[in-house]
């Protein structure tokens, strides 16, 4: 299958599957499964998703075995995304072209809205009505776990919000803001397929530490080059709160450089796939030439 048509259904299946989870089954809290819609369902690029469904289908999963999994890595992003705008983190009042959570609704809101996603990440995972494994599942929570929390993403957040001022640091901490839920998304998308060749998870690890931290660089020059009709966020916001970024340390040139390094190394890290590397190196390709 061409990388566009797989996109297309890859999109497809997800917005049915947000509809199902988000909209169809009932809360007693009205307003805040309208939060969790409208933050979801508002137009993201699905990148974390992508890459679960495109690293199973590398390994011939099915369809059904991926989607799950992809529902539960966006709810993670997502929820980091509602808590990344909040006026304690990084205070900004756009995401995606609308108006962010705690904006739109309230901040306690915004707040309660992340509390609820995050565990339903969990729950889809648990409630698994497909053909995976309990051992599967487990292992999917394990990692999404790991790389949502103090060893993840949030561990990344907090060293952001501390403020790093060295490229080593700035490195180590995109690695967990952003490199740690694609390296889940990666994994989740092999254990779906039953990969547990080591030397294959380590590559397939390779490849998206290598793609997350081009990914973190290439939102840090969005920031400073791209318009915010297109970014859907405000840009110059980087600027604002006084954040060490690639481009303010290295200065753009270089910064462009390593990011096409970077996309070099991840396409690399596919080698051992031969042939069968096509879907996950074309979508580095995508991603290198990314506007927004
Ligand atoms: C934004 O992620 C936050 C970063 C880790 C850079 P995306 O650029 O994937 O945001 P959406 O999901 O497309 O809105
Ligand atoms: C990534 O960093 C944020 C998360 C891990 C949620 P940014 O703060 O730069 O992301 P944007 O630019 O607001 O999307
Ligand atoms: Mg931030
Ligand atoms: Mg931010
Ligand atoms: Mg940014």
């Amino acid at each position: 299958m061409i990388l566009t048509d797989f996109m297309d259904s890859a999109h497809a299946r997800l917005e049915t599957l947000f509809n199902q989870y988000l909209t169809k089954s009932p809360s007693p809290a009205k307003t805040l499964q309208e939060a969790l819609a409208y933050s979801t369902l508002n137009g993201g690029k699905r990148i974390r998703p992508l890459l679960v469904y495109l690293t199973g289908k590398t390994f011939d999963a099915a369809w059904e075995n991926l989607d799950v999994p992809a529902c539960a890595i966006e709810f993670i992003h997502v929820y980091s995304l509602i808590h990344d705008d909040l006026p304690a983190m990084d205070n900004s009042d756009l995401r995606r072209g609308k108006a962010s959570c705690h904006k739109k609704f309230n901040e306690a809101i915004a707040i309660l809205a992340g509390d609820a996603l995050q565990p339903l990440a969990f729950e889809i995972i648990a409630e698994h009505p497909a053909a995976l494994s309990p051992a599967q599942r487990l292992r999917m929570i394990k990692i999404l776990s790991e790389m949502s929390g103090l060893k993840g993403m949030a561990a990344g957040q907090m060293l952001d919000m501390e403020g790093t001022h060295t490229l080593d640091a700035l490195t180590k901490m995109y690695g967990l803001k952003t490199g740690a839920l694609l390296k889940a998304s990666v994994q989740l998308g092999a254990i779906a397929a039953n990969i547990s060749d080591e030397n294959i998870l380590d590559s397939l690890q390779i490849f998206a530490e290598n793609l997350g931290l081009a990914f973190q660089i290439q939102d840090d020059l969005l920031d400073v080059e791209c318009e915010t009709h297109l970014t859907g966020k405000p840009t110059g916001n980087d600027k604002t709160n006084q954040k060490t970024t690639y481009p303010s340390l290295l200065g753009v040139q270089k910064s462009r450089q390593h990011v096409e390094k970077l996309f070099s190394s991840a396409i690399h890290s596919l080698d051992f796939l031969g042939e069968k590397n096509k879907l996950l190196r074309d979508f580095a390709l995508l991603l290198m030439q990314r506007k927004k």
